[in-house]
């Protein structure tokens, strides 16, 4: 079918969505979760718009989902006061609790969690547009994550139950909280980013202030009885609003401990300036990105235009790790276009819940203007639109655009689409590509394509002091959440996995003592009687 009358029906008319999928009524949220208890927000609401339009007649209307709370300062700042009492400056009852306690709560939180896949599955699809398999995979992921660390603390306090004895002083050493963390997630996984800090943040014994991302808000309401009924009040307190005029004003207050934050780099340096006492705030961040993906000469094509079609495509490109510029050797350039062309001709575009569907609507507003905006500025300056239909919009559709030949003097070669844009840059001399990379404002993974050892060895060489993941002959990606998680300048600070999370969110205390009679039997009686939950050699199984 030729690519206008694609999208021409693209937009569906509401009688045209499968049962199981119709939007139903709107959600008045007026709920915010504050020291265990659902406070009713009485104050200005923000309308939740789905990405989805509905075809009523020549009309296309967005899809009205809801509305979320609209919070001024004055109510952000009830959360971080019962942050700060649950915390209760390290001695209330959630920092002090024994490890296995903690794990209870947090499988207890799970137990409620899966019971609500499906109306989040629901509005992860309505709310950012994500597809249903895509939807589906995160919140199983999630839930996966959250096993995944609950058996990482099981093993880390296994190793911490015993005691080390080194020239003569005996001791044992624990990881303990550090405070009041402030969780934020981004729009494009508003469950699973948020959750890969919220839940190990929680665990470690810290308190939480939550703020949803600024797209993905209602489908956190579904979870908000399970946070309430599964911690003691006040340990996650769940509040809506904007950034600058709720978390502008926690971290100005000193109060945060713990900053964790995925977004952009503008926004967390904004945010960290806030802060008034910099050495007590220990930040997890994971910021913007413009992961390159390097085609060699001697390379498996098929392969390298597979994975960069998901690589840059996946979710619209609306992923951290996508790749955002491609740069392909100049001998096999021509092929690599055709080939990814053809690819890209068989992505269907559609709505999220149908079958197959791989390119859906984008949730920001003004986004496929901006979109709009580097595809001119590219053209403009000597690029070419080379797919048919690339860079078509129809409201808040943007057909992807394969852009070549792509050079320096435009916008995107530097800038993050973070959207469906595949700029290419053709290459003869690999020091263009490696100074492109050293360069670079950031640092998070790069792809190389590539069959020769000697050639892919030197690059690996090249880049391993410049990224944080070099993925050979495939797409660059989180997973599996095992593996560390981070980057270099601009682009993250601290390294998440699961195992690296548990750390990011805590901090070791040693207690220590002369290895000597009177001590050991001080330490052995402490143990013996249960005097305290630090000193202990209890297994967890
Ligand atoms: O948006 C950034 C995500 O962490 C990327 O995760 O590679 O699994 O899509 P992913």
């Amino acid at each position: 079918m030729p690519q206008a009358s694609r999208l021409e029906t693209l937009f569906p008319t509401l009688e045209q969505i499968p049962q199981t999928w119709q939007p139903g009524p709107a959600i008045e949220q007026r709920e915010y979760l504050v020291d265990g208890i659902l406070e009713s927000w009485s104050g200005p609401l923000a309308p939740v718009r789905s990405p989805v339009c509905l075809r009523e007649g020549e009309a296309l209307q967005p899809v009205i989902l809801g509305s979320t709370p609209l919070m001024d300062a004055d109510t952000a700042m009830t959360a971080l006061d019962a942050a700060v009492r649950a915390y209760d400056r390290g001695q209330g009852a959630w920092p002090t609790m024994r490890v296995a306690e903690r794990i209870r709560h947090v499988e207890q939180f799970l137990k409620r969690m899966r019971e609500q896949r499906e109306p989040v599955v629901r509005l992860l699809m309505w709310e950012i547009g994500k597809n249903l398999k895509d939807s589906e995979k995160e919140f199983d992921r999630t839930c996966d994550y959250i096993v995944d660390t609950i058996n990482a603390l099981k093993e880390l306090d296994r190793r911490s139950s015993r005691f080390e004895l080194e020239q003569d002083v005996l001791g044992q050493i624990r990881r303990v909280p550090l405070g009041v963390t402030l969780c934020m997630g981004p729009y494009n996984y508003p469950l699973n980013e948020t959750f890969t800090t919220l839940i190990p943040a929680l665990i470690m014994g810290n308190t939480v202030v939550f703020k949803p991302a600024k797209f993905g808000v209602l489908l956190i309401r579904p979870l908000l009885e399970a946070f309430r009924d599964s911690f003691p009040a006040g340990v996650i307190n769940v509040i809506y609003g904007r950034g600058r005029e709720t978390v502008s004003a926690l971290m100005a207050t000193g109060k945060i401990d713990v900053f964790a934050f995925i977004g952009t780099n503008k926004a967390a340096s904004d945010l960290k300036k806030l802060h008034p006492r910099p050495h007590r705030l220990r930040a997890a961040l994971g910021l913007d990105a413009k992961n390159p993906g390097i085609v060699l000469k001697d390379v498996d094509l098929d392969n390298a235009v597979n994975e960069s079609i998901t690589g840059a495509l996946s979710f619209n490109g609306q992923r951290c790790t996508a790749l955002k510029i491609l740069f392909v050797h100049e001998d096999v350039v021509q092929p690599f276009l055709e080939k990814f062309q053809a690819r890209l001709a068989q992505l269907k575009p559609g709505m999220p819940w149908e079958p197959g569907v791989a390119l859906t609507p984008l949730p920001e507003p003004g986004k496929t203007d901006y979109l709009q905006g580097l595809v001119a500025d590219a053209v403009d300056k000597g690029a070419q639109v080379v797919n048919e239909g690339g860079g078509e919009v129809l409201q808040s559709f943007f057909y992807p655009a394969l852009l070549y030949p792509v050079t320096p003097a435009m916008r995107v070669y530097h800038e993050e689409q973070f959207g469906p844009v595949v700029p290419v840059v053709a290459y003869n001399d690999l020091q263009t590509v490696i100074d492109y990379v050293l360069d670079s404002d950031y640092g998070q993974q790069l792809s190389l394509f590539g069959n020769d050892p000697a050639e892919v060895g030197r690059l690996v060489d090249a880049f391993a002091n410049q990224v944080g993941r070099i993925n050979i002959n495939a797409q660059c990606q989180r997973g599996p959440d095992q593996y560390p998680f981070n980057g270099r300048k601009n682009s993250a600070e601290g390294t998440l996995s699961v195992h690296d999370a548990l750390r990011v969110f805590s901090i070791r205390t040693l207690v220590a003592t002369r290895f000597q009679d009177s001590n050991k039997t001080l330490v052995s009686d402490i143990i013996r009687n249960r005097d305290s939950s630090f000193l202990t050699t209890d297994y967890i199984f």
